[in-house]
């Protein structure tokens, strides 16, 4: 979607305040959002916070801030309120590359096995697994599935190979990643390293192994947050998408904050999903009540027990 043309003489923010009162709605907003937005929300989260909150609203309007997924899961736990999204063509690598009938193709190849989908995939692709999980509750839901099951998981390759690892669980994976996170070079950040050598790599496990051997902690979005600011140390070297650092400076401003350097000297550790959001586009949205997020009641339906059952583990 295009920037739309907004008169330049509004005050944006103070629009957006003043709709979000008269709509009675509620932005919730993920950490990879630009920081004029995070800004804005009344919740700020990870995917696992942002369905909680979701699920919990008891306004009429929930403005998604975020991805076409989170929007889409919004949604299934809301059927009855109006969720918008600021650009609909927000989407992600991992639901993208992970097609609802190639899926469920793969599945039936296993049969008897338990299918865990990352929350980073398609209401269809929900629909037919068994349970969801975010990057902050997927070890507790390998770990409810009895020992003698067989487990799937997709889309996203890099945080099964970490819970592999982590619960000693065997897994057939999906081959999918994230662009964002599989972007960070592992020589540049050697470098990084040598010349910091007192900065803590800490890196969300969508990131790929050699990036996450070297880390120092391995967390969701949340969780590198709480770590940053919790932990004694100073210096943080930071291997996920860079708007995250924007509320690592607000709850702890004196400590030092690196983004992870990407392969080439791009911008490509941004998420260019996440970043389609734009100030203008939130105003829009609230101000036509459009883009909303629609989906057929079936699929909404059948996408709902995996996202519950997770839910009930978190
Ligand atoms: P979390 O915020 O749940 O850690 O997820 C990160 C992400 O890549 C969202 O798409
Ligand atoms: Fe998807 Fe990666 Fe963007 Fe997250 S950062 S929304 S996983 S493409």
């Amino acid at each position: 979607m295009e920037q739309p043309h907004v008169d330049p003489g509004l005050d944006l923010e103070d629009e957006i305040v003043r709709l979000k009162v008269e709509r009675n709605a509620v932005i919730l907003a993920h950490y990879y959002q630009e920081s004029e937005i995070q800004e804005l929300a009344d919740f700020l989260g990870d995917s696992l916070a942002l369905a909680q909150a979701a699920r919990d609203t008891e306004a009429d309007v929930i403005v998604f801030c975020g991805v076409h997924f989170m929007a889409e899961t919004a949604k299934i736990l809301n059927p009855d309120r109006t969720v918008l999204l600021p650009d609909l063509d927000a989407g992600c690598s991992l639901a993208s590359g992970c097609p609802g009938d190639r899926f469920r193709a793969w599945r039936d190849r296993y049969p008897g096995a338990v299918a865990v989908s990352y929350i980073n995939c398609t209401a269809e692709v929900k629909a037919a697994s068994d349970i969801i999980c975010t990057s902050s509750n997927a070890e507790a839901v390998i770990r409810s599935i009895p020992e003698d099951t067989q487990i799937l998981f997709a889309p996203d390759q890099n945080l099964g190979r970490y819970l592999a690892k982590k619960t000693g669980r065997e897994m057939v994976l999906w081959q999918g990643s994230c662009i964002v996170h599989e972007t960070f070079s592992h020589r540049k950040l050697v470098g990084l390293q040598t010349r910091h050598p007192n900065a803590k790599l800490i890196a969300h496990p969508e990131c790929e192994e050699p990036i996450l051997e070297m880390a120092e902690f391995i967390g969701s979005t949340t969780k590198l947050l709480r770590y940053a600011v919790d932990s004694e140390h100073q210096e943080f070297i930071v291997a996920t998408e860079p708007g995250i650092i924007t509320q690592m400076v607000k709850a702890a401003p004196h400590k030092t904050y690196i983004p992870a350097p990407p392969n080439n000297s791009c911008a490509c550790n941004e998420c260019p999903y996440m970043r389609l959001n734009t100030l203008e586009k939130l105003y829009v949205c609230l101000r036509d009540m459009s883009p909303t997020l629609e989906m057929p009641a079936a699929l909404r339906q059948a996408a709902r027990a995996p996202i519950d059952r997770m839910l009930a583990l978190s």
